[in-house]
């Protein structure tokens, strides 16, 4: 008989029985044209789309997914696409990060439960890729991640436009009043000019490139365009690695070892990537029991600079970075700090993906010897402001401020915050240091990208275009300034953050990685016992279930129940 297997794999299970359940998931099958020998214990790679009309970033998945099946059909195996969830980060309200778990058990209900022996994951905005990471570590097949690729670069009047930071900075001009709304609504044309994720080194373009660091995307990952063939090339090798890779039985828990996020962290400050790193390896090392936290963020990051010159932190973009020679031309810089013969889904070791990388242009990737900035880490603060750490990304703040002490000017969350901000009545100064609160992980609910607030119009008028910012918030990896982003714990969850009042003087030190708000343990108590308990306004649905079951930003944000995984297994019959 054709349809008999000729060896055991998982979605044997499914396809390889003579009985009438093998011939209930293969007659349906064949309804969509799938030859007999399709089911002859081939491997089945199932594609995991976030492909999306909804997320623009995302659209032109379908497409590449084509290629990843041809690379599939070549090695000998059987393609199966599928839908999971898709984050939309221009979008969806109030904040992709509060729906980034529920993607994720999305993701792993959906490859558990099919047949498959190994997952290609297609994804690109920003929260599509630690949604599908997570959920798949969960299940531990062999998995590889092919990422949509950044847009080719926006131009308005002869300047380089990059996603989100262009804006912020646009945006500042119209509020001081150097720019119309009408000329601001000239460069919206031109910000997006291609199919991809955004084309600064925001989130999307973070993760996209440290998942070449950590190994589980083939080298090109990060930075070859979306609308350059050679992305189209890549998918289709990923689909006959993922063919070999169902033979060889690597799963992604062989790949995701503790070397390979301390990897991870080393490229993301050679990249001067985003603070949204943080929470989403952190998460991502607890579905594959890494034990793995803000600490090992800062030891690993501290000694590395920002290696090239792209916007947030610079002023390039990812089309130049490709150009430059990419991902594997900074791993290649940073080799001697690396952990070269770990495994990668390329096949053979981690460093055989940029031994011979070499940079083709170092305006944009600059080298050890002269780096662009000093400082690429990710910094990690701690005080009786937040006990359990803060974060901040020095190569976009301003060096004057990281060593600073003002006055606090509290906003108790985000509509406050919207209201007050450009009120002539607000006391601020140059020297205030803005706290916003009520915004983290329980409290926004979902963490939301509000943590660099706008600096108030009468500053911006006086050329002033950056402060000292604090939240329990996230940011934009778009974004800049000096911000310190994901105190934990959050107010809702009380702490000290909620204790904070107008003019208290708080202390920044960056080099001594201190934060540190100047009112007595004594007062504090006593602020402590007038505080009135934050109370969820969710009495239903994911919401419900979000805010009670979330863990803080120094946890990676991940549900309690969900941190580990459950394997592979086959679930059981059901007809
Ligand atoms: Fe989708 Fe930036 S908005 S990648």
């Amino acid at each position: 008989m054709a349809d008999k297997p000729a060896r055991k794999s998982r979605s044997a299970a499914w396809f390889g029985t003579a009985d009438k359940y093998g011939f209930i998931a293969r007659s349906f099958m064949k309804n969509q044209g799938h030859a007999a020998r399709m089911f002859d214990g081939r491997p089945v790679v199932g594609i995991c789309n976030t492909w999306s009309e909804l997320t623009p970033c995302n659209g032109h998945l379908r497409m590449l997914a084509e290629h990843v099946k041809r690379g599939v059909y070549e090695a000998g195996g059987f393609p199966l696409e599928f839908p999971v969830t898709s984050l939309s980060e221009p979008l969806m309200r109030p904040t992709t990060m509060l729906y980034r778990n529920l993607a994720a058990m999305d993701v792993e209900a959906a490859i558990r439960s099919q047949p498959m022996d190994s997952v290609v994951l297609l994804a690109g905005c920003d929260k599509t890729t630690p949604s599908t990471l997570m959920g798949a570590a969960s299940v531990d097949l062999p998995t590889l991640l092919v990422s949509g690729g950044p847009m080719l670069t926006g131009h308005w009047r002869g300047e380089k436009l990059g996603s989100g930071t262009s804006l912020i900075k646009l945006d500042a001009e119209v509020r001081a009043g150097r720019m119309t709304m009408d000329e601001l609504m000239q460069a919206e044309a031109a910000s997006s000019p291609s199919a991809g994720s955004c084309m600064s080194m925001g989130t999307a373009s973070t993760m996209a490139s440290l998942c070449e660091g950590l190994g589980v995307a083939l080298p090109g990952n990060g930075a070859i365009p979306a609308v350059d063939a050679r992305r189209q090339a890549l998918a289709f090798e990923a689909g006959r690695r993922a063919v070999e890779m169902a033979r060889e039985d690597l799963r992604l828990s062989k790949v995701l070892t503790r070397e390979a996020f301390e990897d991870a962290v080393r490229l993301c400050a050679a990249l001067g990537g985003s603070t949204n790193a943080v929470v989403h390896l952190i998460a991502l090392a607890g579905r594959v029991g890494v034990e793995f936290g803000l600490d090992d963020w800062d030891r690993c990051g501290r000694d590395v600079p920002c290696l090239v010159d792209l916007m947030p932190s610079g002023k390039h973009l990812m089309e130049d970075f490709h150009r430059a020679g990419g991902v594997p031309a900074v791993l290649n810089q940073i080799a001697h700090l690396l952990h070269p013969d770990r495994p990668s889904v390329a096949g053979g070791k981690f460093g055989d993906g940029y031994a011979n990388a070499r940079i083709d242009d170092q305006a944009v990737i600059l080298t050890l010897a002269k780096p662009f900035k000093p400082a690429g880490g990710i910094a990690v603060l701690r005080g009786n402001l937040a006990p359990n750490g803060a974060v901040l990304k020095p190569s976009a703040a301003s060096p004057e401020l990281m060593r600073h002490r003002g006055p606090a000017v509290v906003f108790d969350g985000p509509d406050y915050l919207k209201k007050r901000i450009d009120d002539p009545a607000l006391n601020v100064t140059k020297d205030s240091v803005l706290v916003l609160r009520n915004c983290g992980p329980r409290g926004y609910p979902g963490m939301a990208e509000i943590g660099n607030m706008p600096i108030p119009a009468k500053l911006l008028r006086d050329g002033i275009r950056d402060i000292v910012r604090i939240s329990d918030a996230r940011m934009s990896g778009t974004a800049f300034g000096t911000v310190v982003l994901h105190v934990a714990p959050e107010a809702a969850a009380g702490g000290p953050l909620a204790l904070v009042r107008d003019g208290d003087m708080i202390e920044l030190d960056v080099e001594a990685r201190k934060l540190h708000l100047e009112i007595s343990d004594a007062e504090l108590a006593k602020r402590r016992e007038a505080l009135v308990p934050y109370k969820s306004p969710y009495t239903r649905g994911w919401e419900k279930l979000y805010v009670e079951h979330v863990l803080q930003a120094d946890r990676g944000v991940d549900l309690d129940f969900l941190v580990g995984k459950s394997g592979g297994e086959p679930p059981r019959e059901s007809h």
